[in-house]
């Protein structure tokens, strides 16, 4: 399975501060925003990571992340020129995705839990023999999500909606979706919403009407922000710090999951850190190596 981050845009609800800089550049806590959902595609396994982003961000990306064998993975990148919406991720990831199936994980897009592998895993399961699964993640005011509604007997998909007026349930769709290949044909029949963006809900929506939309709630387990507002922003930062201090254990440090999930070794880890041992976070790299199997896991 092939991964995609979606990491372009306006940023325009959190001007001034993106009208030079990338919005998922911009820090959460201590690490830059790319860092929480490029943390999913590796939880996942996923090796093979397309990070889209506009003309004029896409080298800053390139800056921080580069080809990825820091962390044993390949990243490549793509422009996109205009914020045409998130189905134009499969159009301008055509090439890369080949005959693969896709995770898309929005750019702002922020999880922590301790079930996210289970969680993923299951969830790629799902779609084995072809089809989308998204999620459902309860909100008191879903109407700035796109929205999920299950039959209550059934648990299946009834409906799905972008930005309703009038939700049909609490469960909105959080910004981590995959697809069979089919995808990509869908998302190029995609025509612009009233909003005029091709909107992702509409290629759920398709998928619906071939009753191949799997969607799985994600329980309380999961904590879930969007981080596309400067509170937004400011929640997911106080979350991690709150976390981090208490804990003692990183939340998305891509370093640490490569290495758990034996994407590098000992020694690769260990440079890592060494290249930011001025840091907390690089402190906290070469601490994992000091530490027993048992107090790791
Ligand atoms: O966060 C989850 C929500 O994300 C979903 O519930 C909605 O169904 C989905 O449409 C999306 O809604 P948003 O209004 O929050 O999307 P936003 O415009 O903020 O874009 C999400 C990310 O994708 C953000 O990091 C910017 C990036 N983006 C967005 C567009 C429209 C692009 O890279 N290119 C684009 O063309």
């Amino acid at each position: 399975m092939k991964g995609i981050i979606l990491a372009g845009g306006k940023g325009s609800r959190l001007y001034p501060s993106t009208i030079c800089v990338s919005k998922q550049l911009l820090p959460i806590y201590d690490k830059p925003l790319i860092y929480y959902p490029l943390s999913m595609l590796l939880l996942a396994k996923i090796r093979d990571i397309l990070i889209i982003s506009t003309p004029h961000d896409i080298d800053n990306y390139r800056k921080l992340l580069g080809d990825g064998s820091r962390i044993g993975v390949r990243f490549q990148y793509a422009v996109q020129d205009q914020p045409r919406g998130l189905a134009d991720a499969f159009v301008i990831g055509e090439e890369f995705i080949g005959d693969d199936s896709v995770c898309l994980v929005l750019g702002d897009n922020v999880f922590y839990g301790a079930a996210m592998s289970t969680i993923l895993q299951k969830a790629m399961n799902s779609i084995a023999n072809g089809g989308a699964a998204i999620f459902g993640c309860a909100m008191k005011d879903p109407r700035e999500f796109g929205v999920v509604e299950f039959d209550p007997a059934t648990g299946k998909v009834i409906s799905i909606e972008e930005k309703p007026k009038h939700p049909k349930s609490n469960y909105a769709v959080p910004g981590l979706y995959f697809y069979d290949n089919n995808v990509i044909e869908i998302a190029k029949l995609v025509r612009p919403s009233a909003r005029g963006e091709v909107e992702i809900s509409t290629v759920n929506d398709a998928y619906l009407r071939r009753n191949m939309l799997h969607a799985t709630v994600m329980g309380r387990g999961v904590t879930w922000f969007d981080t596309g507002s400067p509170k937004g922003m400011h929640k997911a930062s106080g979350f991690v710090k709150t976390i981090q201090e208490m804990q003692g254990f990183y939340i998305s440090c891509i370093e640490e999951i490569a290495w758990r999930k034996k994407f590098i070794d000992d020694a690769q880890l260990r440079k890592c850190g060494e290249e930011l041992k001025q840091t907390d976070y690089g402190q906290y790299l070469l601490s994992l190596l000091n530490k027993s199997e048992e107090e790791v896991n």
